[in-house]
């Protein structure tokens, strides 16, 4: 079915699902059980700092030989040290995020990698696809994380960027199931990128607590919107930030609220009330804690019968 898929080929992967990198989430055992399962696993690096990510690596490769990747958001301060320890490992799949893919393009061509940008508007792939890379993540307003200011949801977005590049596109944000990863096939995207389902799964490195707390709650909103916007679960501590927001603190008074560690404390130590819950729109149909091999065979399944109801 995948035979002539230009994402498949490009990562030499069965289907073309890729699990996007998660802080706090996307650690070697998740990785591991998707690249298994015929999709692309990415480490989250964001949230390792950059021996813990070559030990992930090592753990990775002792779990499976499928292909796997490295996600790199290229603002973290880490960033650049992080990078040279995946080379040094021999890491060959890259998918950077927050900045420009223009800093890391060269280095990383070199070195024979494959390099996957995300973006959040139609010009930006424009730019990735100068800079070099060989595809791009088109992430929507609909995402899990930190989100662009643009609020281009993913119909249109994908939509979009399909006709402004020629290199493939992996639709990202608001994809959980077959009939939205179809969606999205439809639209011309070669493949999809998928967060928030795999951030609620027996294998993600996230709390249980955190699973539990998105398998109850429904309702998510873009906050911290002129400063680092980013999707939130509702609890006491999106409350605090967003009552501030309405009443017109600055910069200053929001980084205060914050302060430091809320997305390790909500999502990996479990304080589901004044932690930062990250997570996307599907939130709402995200209903039990599976092990990612059903979340594939559920995918597929539903992508099948999706496409057959468009045939008939
Ligand atoms: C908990 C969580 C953490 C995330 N962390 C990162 C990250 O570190 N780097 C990144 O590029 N994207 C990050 N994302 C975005 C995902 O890689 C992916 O693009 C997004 O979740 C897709 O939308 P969805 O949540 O609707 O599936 C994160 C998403 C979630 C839900």
């Amino acid at each position: 079915m995948w035979n002539n898929n230009k994402i498949c080929n490009l990562l030499n992967i069965k289907y073309p699902i890729i699990q996007g990198g998660m802080v706090y989430n996307s650690g070697a055992v998740l990785v591991a059980a998707v690249s298994e399962a015929g999709g692309l696993g990415l480490l989250g690096s964001g949230s390792m700092r950059p021996e813990e990510l070559r030990s992930a690596i090592g753990e990775v490769r002792s779990m499976t030989d499928k292909p796997f990747g490295v996600n790199l958001p290229l603002l973290f301060k880490q960033a650049g040290e992080s990078l040279e320890v995946a080379l040094e490992e021999d890491v060959k799949i890259f998918f950077t995020s927050a900045g420009s893919p223009k800093r890391v393009a060269n280095k990383l061509k070199e070195a024979g990698c494959t390099l996957v940008h995300v973006v959040a508007s139609p010009a930006l792939a424009v730019k990735c696809e100068d800079a070099g890379c060989d595809a791009i993540v088109c992430e929507g307003f609909e995402a899990g994380g930190h989100n662009g200011r643009e609020e281009l949801t993913s119909l249109v977005l994908t939509q979009l960027c399909v006709d402004a590049v020629s290199i493939p596109v992996i639709s990202a944000g608001g994809i959980a199931t077959g009939s939205q990863m179809a969606a999205m096939i439809a639209l011309g995207a070669s493949g999809v990128q998928i967060g928030s389902r795999f951030a609620v799964t027996e294998e993600s490195s996230g709390h249980l607590n955190y699973k539990q707390a998105v398998v109850d709650g429904t309702d998510t909103q873009l906050v911290l919107k002129k400063h680092i916007p980013v999707r939130l679960l509702q609890n006491k501590f999106r409350d605090m930030i967003t009552e501030a927001e309405l009443g017109g603190a600055d910069r200053q008074k929001l980084e205060q609220i914050l302060g430091t560690g809320r997305a390790r404390s909500g999502m990996f130590d479990g304080d589901v009330v004044e932690g930062e819950l990250e997570i996307g729109q599907v939130a709402a149909q995200i209903k039990d804690i599976p092990k990612v091999a059903e979340v594939f065979n559920r995918l597929i399944t539903d992508y099948c019968e999706a496409v057959k109801r468009l045939g008939a």
